[in-house]
């Protein structure tokens, strides 16, 4: 597909291992209906060798329309038989992961964060999952990792990566990776968010797009990156951490879409009939309650009976008569009070002025070509 067709989305929100799971996609879904949505990473591996098991891992309902697959992986085999595998389930599009630094992901080979020292094989990896899909592809990467984290060699990656494949779409989390031992969380949070990287990369590959990602915490520091020329703009920890606050924003005052007009009470009328559809149908009584209640931990982010509604919750995934997601509900939201719960999302809250200050200012110097052996992709 040509960069002139192809649009990468204004808003998404991240993979997130262990967050953005099918039952989070649902609420989120439920609160705007704009966001794309991607899945948790999915080894390749994972996908070839569950294949008697696969929906568990690879269905979700039409209503998480637009969504795309985050992969992972090494072997071009198991990744070509893998999207092959994950072409029926119909995804919008399909995305390699090069970011991830879990000594679980990036100790292991290259695989994660570490493909990005290997640029020939990630180009590689791309053209086979395009060979097998017909949907756009794209790659999340970090601007680098350990000593290679010159915005030259950043250049490098993407340069190669688009060369040898037609990938067009880079998503780009603007802070390196550190394989020194330091956990995932730090990982997000210790290596300094290098914004005019992903600026730069905008002047020097006008053929593609880009997605910035990293430290975007609210929806009008979404639009501020967007007024800044960003193409799109990915937000993690903020649309799962402020669920209510960050998602409701999206369809209005980035789409300039209607409001749902929704109130959090009619929200989780909506997810609960979900929930009790989906109870207990993965086998060995999973989902069960606190699974599908977990992305709802940061659903009345700093509302009055937040604290209180915890603790209930807590107390309610031991009780044996709580066995459905209506019951736990009934037990648990009286801490929550009826203004909370009945009225409509407030106003859009005010993110830091400054977080694109001056970025054209910080610019590196412009990128000069210097891998020539590269065949260029036809
Ligand atoms: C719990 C958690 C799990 C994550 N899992 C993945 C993953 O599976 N794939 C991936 O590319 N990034 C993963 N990330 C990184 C996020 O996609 C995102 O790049 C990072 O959190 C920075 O964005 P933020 O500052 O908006 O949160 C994860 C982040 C968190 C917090």
């Amino acid at each position: 597909m040509g960069v002139e067709q192809y649009c990468p989305p204004l808003f998404s929100v991240a993979p997130m291992m262990d967050w953005t799971d099918n039952h989070y996609r649902t609420v989120a879904r439920i609160i705007s209906k704009h966001a794309w949505l991607y899945t948790e990473m999915l080894a390749a591996e994972t996908i070839v060798h569950q294949q008697g098991d696969l929906d568990r891992f690879l269905a979700f309902s039409p209503e998480q329309h637009p969504i795309v697959l985050q992969i992972g992986g090494n072997n071009l085999d198991n990744i070509a038989k893998a999207t092959r595998l994950a072409n029926s389930y119909g995804y919008d599009e399909i995305n390699l992961n090069c970011g991830c630094p879990s000594p679980k992901v990036a100790g292991h080979g290259c695989f994660g964060v570490r493909l990005m020292l290997d640029p020939k094989f990630v180009g590689e990896a791309m053209s086979v999952i395009a060979a097998n899909t017909d949907v756009p592809v794209s790659v999340k990467c970090r601007i680098g990792l350990d000593d290679h984290d010159s915005y030259n060699e950043l250049c490098d990656f993407i340069y190669k990566v688009s060369s040898l494949s037609p990938t067009k779409h880079f998503i780009i989390h603007s802070r390196k990776a550190l394989l020194n031992g330091i956990s995932p969380a730090d990982n997000r949070r210790i290596p300094p968010l290098k914004y005019e990287y992903y600026y730069a990369l905008l002047r020097d590959f006008p053929d593609l797009r880009f997605t910035i990602n990293g430290g975007i915490n609210c929806v009008d520091e979404v639009n501020a990156a967007l007024r800044e020329g960003a193409h799109g703009v990915m937000v993690g920890r903020a649309a799962y951490n402020n669920l209510w606050n960050t998602l409701a924003h999206v369809d209005t005052a980035i789409y300039g879409a209607p409001s749902s007009g929704l109130t959090r009470r009619q929200v989780l009328e909506q997810y609960q009939i979900y929930g009790d559809a989906v109870l207990g149908t993965y086998g060995n009584s999973r989902p069960n309650i606190r699974d599908l209640i977990k992305p709802l931990f940061g659903f009345f982010y700093s509302e009055p009976g937040n604290n209180l509604w915890k603790r209930k919750a807590d107390a309610a995934f031991q009780m044996k008569n709580i066995t459905t997601v209506k019951s736990f509900f009934e037990e648990t939201l009286v801490a929550i009070p009826d203004t909370v719960l009945d009225s409509h999302v407030a106003e859009l809250p005010s993110g830091r002025k400054d977080l694109f200050a001056n970025v054209q200012g910080l610019l590196p110097p412009p990128y000069e070509t210097r891998e020539e052996e590269v065949v260029v992709y036809a």
